[in-house]
C-alpha cells in the first residue's frame, strides 16, 4: 500500500487527490489548517477504501511543520505532495506583506516541508516528492501581473529542481506539475477548463510514471513539458 501525504487537502485539487488516492486504497495523510472544519475530509475518512488520517498543518508556520514531523515520526512517506497554495494576497499591486506571505506559503513552505520530511521520503519505497506549481511560474512566458504569485511559483520551481539534482543520490524523484486551469476556489469567478477530479487523475498518472528522466522536469498534468 502506498503512503501519500498531501498539504491543503481539505478542498480543491488537494481534496480531489486525497479522494482518488484513498479510493485506490492508499494510506493518505491529509493535512489541512483546520481539521475541525474539514467536513469533506472527515466524510472521506469515514467511507474510503484506504485509511485517511487528517493532520493539522499550517504550511506558513514552522512550528506547525515541526509538529507534523513529530506526529509522523519515522513513518515512511512514498509520495509527498506540496499542494497548499495561495493566489497572491495583493493580486496585481506590489505590496510588501502580501508579497512576502505569498512567497512564504508557495515557495518557502514546500522546501521546508521537503527538508523536514526528508528521512520519511528517503526510507519509503517510492521516494517521490511532488510540487503543485503553475505555468505562471514560467519566466519565459511571464505575461506580467500577479507578480507575487508568479515569483513564488518560479522560486518553487527553482528550489525543487535543485532538490531533484541533489537528492537523486538517495533515489528521490521530484515532480514539478502544473495542474492546468482548474475549477476551484482559487480561480472562482473565472472560466477554468477542467474539474478538480480530471486534474487529479492526470497528476496521479504523472506521479505514477515519474522516472529519473522526468525528475526535475517542469510539465503539466497531461505530461506536456513547459519552458522555464
Ligand atoms: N486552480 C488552478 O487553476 C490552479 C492553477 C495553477 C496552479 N494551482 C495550484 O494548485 C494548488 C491547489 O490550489 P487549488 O486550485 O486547489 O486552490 P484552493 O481551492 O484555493 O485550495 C488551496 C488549498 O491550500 C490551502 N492553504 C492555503 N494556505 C495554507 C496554509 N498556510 N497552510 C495550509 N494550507 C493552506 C487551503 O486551505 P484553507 O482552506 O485552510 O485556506 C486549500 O486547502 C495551489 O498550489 C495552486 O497554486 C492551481
Amino acid at each position: 500500500m502506498s503512503t501519500v501525504l498531501i498539504t491543503g487537502a481539505n478542498r480543491g485539487i488537494g481534496l480531489a487527490l486525497a479522494q482518488q488516492y484513498a479510493t485506490e486504497g492508499a494510506e493518505v495523510f491529509a493535512c489541512c489548517r483546520d481539521p475541525a472544519k474539514a467536513d469533506d475530509l472527515k466524510g472521506l475518512a469515514a467511507s474510503s477504501a484506504g485509511p485517511v488520517r487528517i493532520i493539522p498543518l499550517d504550511v506558513a508556520d514552522e512550528f506547525s511543520i515541526a509538529s507534523l514531523k513529530r506526529t509522523l515520526g519515522d513513518q515512511p512517506i512514498d509520495i509527498l505532495i506540496n499542494n497548499a497554495g495561495i493566489s497572491g494576497l495583493s493580486a496585481d499591486r506590489i505590496e510588501a506583506e502580501g508579497y512576502i506571505t505569498t512567497m512564504r506559503v508557495n515557495a518557502l513552505a514546500p522546501m521546508l516541508i521537503a527538508q523536514t520530511l526528508y528521512d520519511n521520503l528517503r526510507h519509503s519505497t517510492q521516494k517521490k516528492l511532488v510540487a503543485i506549481t503553475s505555468i505562471m511560474g514560467s519566466t519565459s512566458s511571464a505575461a506580467g501581473g500577479k507578480y507575487a504569485y508568479r515569483a513564488s511559483k518560479a522560486a518553487l520551481n527553482n528550489g525543487m529542481r535543485g532538490l531533484s539534482r541533489v537528492w537523486a543520490r538517495d533515489g528521490i524523484l521530484v515532480a514539478l506539475l502544473n495542474p492546468g486551469y482548474v475549477q476551484t476556489e482559487m480561480v472562482k469567478g473565472q472560466v477554468a477548463f477542467i474539474s478538480a477530479d480530471e486534474c487529479a487523475s492526470g497528476l496521479i498518472a504523472r506521479i505514477a510514471e515519474l522516472t529519473p528522466a522526468t525528475s526535475g522536469v517542469f510539465q503539466d498534468y497531461r505530461g506536456v513539458r513547459i519552458r522555464w
